[in-house]
């Protein structure tokens, strides 16, 4: 179905709510996309919906259709969101490579649907896409030492000028590369644990997710 096609549905389906909608913002282009035709159609129903942004990028590109506020919500009505790839085989998704990982499962956790939108090349058989582990700088020497012996090669994200890239939340991000056939749970769950370490952005979750 078409990007507009989505969002007419979604909209409706939120129209139908007995209150005023809230919607977990996710981050990136797409999500930017998908959210401005949603937040567009809500708005012309006369509907402002509360908008709960996972990051300032997201945040300033819809502040004019929702109605911006921090997640004081018991729950979410739904979350829209983009991913860097998406796993045909176990439907795992990499998130993270903006950064916003961390934000973005919060949001993610708290709504009760989660709609995921990507482009057909993003939607691959084996994950490939190097891993986003956010780490606070105090553990880094250690995070760096710990997936060096898990055998786990990494890089520390920087920007073009090689500074340090920073999360919203004040932390380093560091890329973790796998294996074609590594068992990216296992993975995923041995760097979680890792003193220092914020969030990993291997996302396992019930999910509608779209090819546009
Ligand atoms: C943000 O941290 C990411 O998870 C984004 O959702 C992801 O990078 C997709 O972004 P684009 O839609 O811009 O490709």
């Amino acid at each position: 179905m078409s990007l507009e096609g989505v969002a007419d549905l979604l909209a409706k389906e939120l129209a139908g709510l007995n209150h005023v909608p809230a919607i977990g913002l996710g981050s990136g282009r797409t999500a930017a996309k998908v959210l401005s035709e949603l937040g567009t159609r809500l708005n012309r129903m006369g509907i402002r919906p509360y908008g709960v942004p996972s990051s300032s990028q997201i945040k300033l590109e819809l502040s004019e259709l929702f109605l911006i506020t921090e997640p004081v919500f018991e729950r979410l009505d739904m979350v829209i969101d983009g991913a860097d790839q998406v796993s045909s085989e176990n439907g795992y998704i990499i998130k993270g490579g903006g950064g916003a990982l961390t934000r973005e499962r919060i949001i993610w956790e708290m709504a009760a649907s989660r709609h995921v939108f990507v482009s057909k090349d993003k939607l691959v058989r084996r994950l490939s896409f190097p891993l986003p582990v956010e780490v606070i700088p105090f553990g880094y020497t250690l995070v760096k030492q710990k997936l060096a012996e898990m055998n786990l090669r990494h890089e520390l994200r920087r920007d073009q000028r090689g500074y340090p890239v920073f999360t919203e939340n004040g932390n380093y991000i560091v890329d973790v590369y796998y294996q074609e056939d590594s068992d990216l749970r296992e993975v995923y769950e041995g760097i979680r644990m890792l003193p220092g370490v914020l969030d990993v952005g291997l996302f396992i979750y019930d999910v509608n997710i779209h090819i546009i």
